[in-house]
């Protein structure tokens, strides 16, 4: 057994590969150890070179198969979703993954183009008027793609700017005529340990899920993911379809998204599942509230040498701060 916990002081050092941090509670960790369960716990602040020099094709997004949405990129850049920065390196953007299915390692870029983006459907179910099953294509054939630049600021303190291809989360919901009674949406990631290999370790909740407010799922800044730099997204990155929430950290913006449930309880998500005193539902970001093992006052911009002070809300509080009145008794930043 292999448990790795570092003490809240640990800096984390420039230029580590940081995926999301798992550490579980001690009565987790007493379970799994009764079980005599193998565990490996990786965090974000797991040391990985970042040497992304000696990625190939995976960076270019590259995959077997012609893609066969490719002709819909690059589409036309949405002016109103700027940046204070430079765009990620897209080798650092396309080597620097997690998918957490794929390994807690930082090589996933070799490891996802396993898996098969098509056919891919996806389920709207639950409250909603008209469920729905949509090949991926018939849905790009419904919606409108647009570019937009947005900050992707992990909860491990490390930051990207990223030029996303997507459309509205609100205009795939509307798809399916949500109920009034709809409180939540509940989000799914595929499940096949053949070929996710980290799907086959036992002791994490899989699948992978994910859960926003029907409020928050209608603000102009939830985008479903098709594409990224300019053409579809690479397997690393969750194609064929996933989530970017700017204003929360990046836990919650699930990748290779399988089904979408409408309803009034709340979910309970991955992390939170497995380490719920430091994961929680909202996960909005801020910096006055550190994760109880380090602070969330600076981020690391990757790719490059700069620290920044962290934003409330990630720089997107003039769109997302409403959504959180009245609220106030709840732990919005966890
Ligand atoms: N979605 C799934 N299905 N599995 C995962 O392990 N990791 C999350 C999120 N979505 C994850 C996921 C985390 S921890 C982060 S920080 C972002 O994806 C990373 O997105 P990126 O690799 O595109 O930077």
């Amino acid at each position: 057994m292999l448990i790795r916990i570092r003490r809240a002081w640990d800096q984390l050092r420039e230029g580590e590969a940081t995926p999301e941090s798992v550490f579980l509670d001690r009565r987790r960790l007493m379970k799994l150890a009764m079980a005599g369960t193998a565990l490996a716990v990786a965090g974000c602040d797991d040391a990985v070179s970042g040497d992304v020099s000696a990625a190939p094709g995976a960076a270019s997004g590259a995959t077997a198969a012609p893609d066969p949405s490719a002709h819909l990129y690059p589409a036309k850049r949405n002016e109103a979703f700027t940046l204070d920065r430079a765009v990620t390196d897209e080798q650092w953007a396309s080597t620097y993954n997690n998918f957490y299915e794929f390994g807690t390692h930082k090589q996933i870029w070799a490891h996802a183009d396993k898996l098969q983006v098509r056919p891919w459907e996806v389920v709207i179910d639950g409250m909603v008027a008209k469920p729905l099953r949509l090949a991926v294509d018939d849905l790009l054939s419904r919606v409108s793609l647009e570019e937009r630049l947005y900050r992707h600021r992990c909860v491990e303190a490390w930051s990207m700017a990223v030029p996303w291809t997507g459309f509205p989360l609100r205009d795939l919901l509307a798809m399916a005529e949500p109920q009034a009674g709809a409180r939540y949406v509940r989000f799914e990631t595929f499940n096949n340990p053949d070929v996710a290999s980290g799907q086959r370790q036992p002791f994490y909740p899989w699948p992978y899920v994910e859960g926003l407010t029907m409020e928050e799922a209608a603000n102009d800044l939830a985008f479903m993911v098709t594409g990224v730099y300019g053409k579809p997204a690479a397997p690393q990155f969750g194609a064929p379809l996933r989530l970017a929430l700017p204003w929360k950290y990046g836990f919650k913006s699930i990748k290779s998204i399988v089904r979408i449930t409408l309803t009034d309880s709340r979910p309970v998500n991955f992390w939170q599942d497995l380490s719920p005193d430091e994961y929680g539902f909202w996960a909005n970001v801020n910096p006055q509230v550190p994760h109880p093992r380090w602070s969330q006052a600076y981020e690391r911009v990757l790719g490059t040498d700069d620290r920044r002070p962290t934003l409330l809300f990630n720089g997107y509080g003039e769109q997302v701060a409403g959504l959180y009145k009245g609220l106030e008794n709840e732990a919005l930043y966890m």
